[in-house]
């Protein structure tokens, strides 16, 4: 009996479970950093990672473990006991780079630092020691101290406390890596970042800062200063001036700059040519309204240029089918009406329902029906 029972109900249980698997299955999911060339960081910055989450780990169990201890003084005692134990430190190690989006390299440079950690931890230090310091710089040997660069952490080159000028960073700054050179930020050139670069021009000096500052869009090779008129020469797109400097070139007066169906737009130091509106056989700018004619199968309605439209004839003839079938039941029920009065009654009033519904239909879509209502005007007729 049971096995009868199950045989009609196993399909059928197949029936509903299929789909419901298919439809609780999760989508496969991706590490994001498969898909996403991984972003790798140096040595130094890893570390500096891993220090922040050592911190965070301080931070988390400073509050000590409240298990046991029934009395405060009990209490007191197992929180000091805790604060520099071994259980305090696996504590902190188990939750180690979990956040960081680096946790990989994070995780290794933790693996690199545990024997320093663990003598540091040992020590008793205070907790205002520079952990960074002493694991990033002093031990693992990846960073330096701020603007020193390099295996031997040199001092970067110029003013000690600003580098570059100010006007850019020293390679390798912070980290064993790096040549000491400088790297300019924009608008600086230079050894030591103390020139403006070209397209710009020297807009404030004094003893501690120099500022560049980019031309004007229209110069070509530098600048005096950041107008137009201080241009050393104009790019292409410009002309020359002798009073206002670099002028745009306005390219669309030429009337034969662009195709005959597209128009011309300026720019500053340039210009476009773009496709005329479909409904335009040429034009002098974008849209329907901006035709100089219009192309075949639309013509001119106002400003526009408006598609012919082939559904007017067709929606014509379907006006002149519906009439035809108006007539037609019109003579069904008056061939059956002598017939069967009540039968004939039912039919007639079912004919001038769906007439009478046609044509409202037809009406409130637009289309031509027998009374059109546009042309009806209700003020005229009260005013008669
Ligand atoms: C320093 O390094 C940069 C880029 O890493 C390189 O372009 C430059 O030539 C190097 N300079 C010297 C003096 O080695």
């Amino acid at each position: 009996m049971m096995s009868e029972r199950s045989n009609v109900l196993n399909p059928l249980l197949v029936l509903i479970l299929v789909p419901a698997v298919f439809c609780t299955v999760q989508p496969p999911t991706f590490n994001p950093e498969m898909l996403t060339p991984m972003r790798t960081i140096g040595d130094c910055q890893a570390c500096r990672v891993f220090i922040e989450s050592f911190k965070e780990g301080l931070e988390r169990t400073s509050r000590g473990k409240y298990e046991g201890g029934d009395a405060a003084w009990e209490e007191e005692k197992l929180k000091k006991s805790y604060k520099r134990s071994e259980i305090r430190l696996v504590d902190i190690q188990e939750g180690l780079c979990k956040t960081s989006k680096f946790s990989f390299q994070c995780h290794s440079m933790a693996e690199k630092a545990e024997e320093f950690i663990e003598e540091w931890w040992a020590q008793d230090p205070d907790e205002s020691t520079d952990l960074y310091a002493y694991i990033c710089i002093d031990n693992l040997k990846v960073c330096c101290p701020e603007h020193h660069y390099g295996k031997e952490c040199t001092p970067c080159p110029g003013d000690h406390s600003k580098p570059c000028n100010g006007n850019g960073k020293c390679r390798g700054d912070g980290t064993r890596k790096g040549n000491g050179t400088c790297s300019c930020d924009a608008g600086y050139e230079g050894q030591f970042c103390d020139k403006c670069a070209v397209e710009y021009y020297l807009s404030y000096k004094d003893e501690n800062k120099m500022l560049c500052s980019p031309c004007h869009v229209s110069c070509l090779g530098g600048c005096r200063q950041g107008t137009q008129k201080d241009c050393v020469a104009c790019k292409t797109g410009f002309s020359f001036d002798t009073d206002e400097g670099c002028l745009d070139i306005n390219e669309c007066d030429d009337v034969d700059r662009c195709t005959r169906d597209q128009f011309c737009l300026n720019s500053i130091g340039s210009f476009k040519c773009a496709d005329c509106d479909r409904a335009c056989s040429g034009c002098y700018g974008d849209g329907p309204d901006s035709c100089r004619k219009c192309a075949k199968g639309y013509s001119k309605k106002g400003e526009f240029c408006i598609e012919d439209r082939e559904d007017e004839d067709q929606s014509e003839k379907l006006t002149t089918t519906r009439y035809l079938t108006y007539i037609g039941l019109i003579i069904a029920t008056g061939i059956l009406l002598p017939k069967s009065t009540p039968l004939g009654s039912i039919v007639g009033a079912m004919v001038l329902i769906y007439i009478v519904g046609a044509e409202y239909y037809c009406m409130i879509n637009g289309h031509t029906g027998l009374v059109n209502l546009k042309d009806f005007n209700l003020i005229q007729i009260f005013h008669t």
